[in-house]
């Protein structure tokens, strides 16, 4: 019998001891079904080594799984997964004290769930960095030639962007495409959806930008005297709408008529369960429109890997920047990227999370819905629900008193007033979502008790 290889992550930063986090992770594995009944686990000696740890915590976190059930100990043989996690009793009750900080699990938009069962694309990935030999002196400025030709590829595919591979510039992720793309834009204001993406404002003040609030979905925006202006089209950051087609052809129309340039931030198109994603708002005016794009929901965004692709003066402003900079991703990032995209890697991944978030977002649906409306379509890693502020700080307040971190709608408005909560299922497995969406339905229906659906206001 083989034994597996646990995909284990210790964070030293958090309080929790390093005991418990690894029992945390492993009891999650197999609540998840990514560890199933009968297989064996590595010996204490050989995890305490992959993971950089003393054997203790490791025959520690053996002994407390095996003390509630899930792990199995056979003297001479090893370790083994006891349970499947299904016929278990449920876990201890959360104290009912309010938690903040680390402790919390975060039910957040950022958090991408990643399928295990695909990490050997990974590891070759990463075989296939060390065997090669990186460039001797600064790289290209624009990125690494490979990968911007496997990203113009990607992009034609996936996203309806027919581009040059020397018209993608790689970035540190779409935040930081953003923020070069503010250095070198002309003088003057930009404009960003309000509720929006909050690191877009911070990163645009950062740099001495004033920020105008564009109220999210109104068709045409107001953009004289604009210098540019950030918007989610895909999947609207973060009321989850979708920009239809009229609203993108007056959009690109107020933006042409006030020479305005459209950032078009593509986080996450490819997370679509309904329909085929919508083509890139670039790929109907490309010299109107700057696209970002980025590894962070697909992979992780702790690669901080992007790509922009913005109008050719833009294009040609930006690489005299960076060949001053240096400010491109790091090559090792670029060249593993190269191979898990050429691999299929990137497709299984996307492929997998897609099912996961359907899945989860439909349970999510099915516990809100009775209480509250959805605000877009089922799309990415989170779904936006609109019910009154008390109603929403209730619910967010009894899903912290249950150990999760969930935002409130008010969280990314700036002018606008929006009452309601943005749940995120990628940070989580799926019975911590059923015992966060448990406590979210019991703040919801406290003055609603049976449940019913709430009027659409926003
Ligand atoms: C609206 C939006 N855009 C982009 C990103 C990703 O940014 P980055 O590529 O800088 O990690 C996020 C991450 O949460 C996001 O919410």
């Amino acid at each position: 019998m083989t034994t597996v290889v646990l995909p284990v992550v210790l964070d030293r930063a958090d309080p929790a001891p390093l005991p418990h986090q690894l029992a945390r992770c492993i009891r999650d594995l197999v609540a998840h079904g990514t560890l199933r009944r009968g297989e064996r686990l590595p010996s204490s000696r050989t995890l305490a080594t992959d993971l950089g740890v003393s054997r203790v915590v490791t025959t520690q976190a053996y002994e407390q799984l095996v003390a509630e059930g899930w792990l199995a100990a056979r003297p001479g043989s090893g370790t083994y997964v006891a349970s499947d996690g299904t016929n278990l009793p449920d876990p201890p009750v959360r104290p009912a004290t309010a938690r903040t900080g680390s402790s919390l699990t975060r039910l957040d938009t950022g958090t991408p769930w990643i399928d295990p069962r695909w990490s050997a694309g990974w590891r070759r990935a990463w075989r296939e960095v060390a065997a090669a030999r990186p460039p001797r002196g600064y790289d290209d400025p624009r990125g690494l030639p490979e990968l911007r030709e496997a990203l113009a590829e990607h992009l034609a595919r996936s996203r309806g962007l027919v581009v040059h591979p020397d018209e993608v510039l790689t970035t540190a992720g779409a935040t930081d495409g953003w923020r070069q793309l503010l250095g070198v834009l002309d003088p003057g204001p930009v404009a960003i959806e309000d509720p929006g993406y909050r690191a877009a404002v911070v990163t645009a003040v950062a740099v001495g930008r004033s920020v105008v609030d564009l109220p999210a979905g109104t068709t045409p925006p107001r953009l004289d005297g604009i210098i540019a202006t950030y918007v989610t089209p895909a999947h609207q950051h973060p009321t989850g709408v979708t920009m239809g087609a009229p609203e993108r052809v007056a959009l690109l129309a107020a933006a042409r008529g006030a020479r305005c340039l459209v950032v078009e931030d593509d986080y996450d198109s490819e997370l679509r369960y309904d329909v085929a994603p919508i083509p890139a708002l670039a790929a109907l005016d490309h010299n109107q429109v700057a696209y970002l794009g980025t590894a962070s929901k697909a992979v992780s965004p702790s690669l901080r890997l992007g790509w922009v692709v913005a109008p050719a003066p833009l294009t040609e402003r930006l690489v005299a920047q960076r060949a001053v900079t240096h400010d491109t991703p790091a090559w090792a990032v670029q060249r593993a990227f190269v191979s898990l995209l050429r691999d299929g890697y990137l497709d299984r991944v996307i492929r997998s999370a897609r099912t996961v978030y359907a899945e989860r977002l439909a349970r999510v649906d099915a516990a809100l819905s009775p209480f509250a409306v959805r605000a877009g379509p089922l799309a990415g890693m989170y779904s936006t629900w609109l019910v009154p502020a008390a109603a929403a700080t209730r619910a967010r307040d009894d899903a912290r008193r249950a150990g999760f971190d969930v935002a409130l709608l008010s969280d990314y408005c700036r002018s606008a007033a929006r009452s309601g909560l943005v749940v995120g299922v990628g940070g989580c497995t799926d019975a911590q979502l059923d015992t966060a969406l448990q406590a979210m339905v019991n703040g919801l229906g406290e003055d609603n008790p049976g449940g019913h659906r709430a009027p659409s206001w926003s």
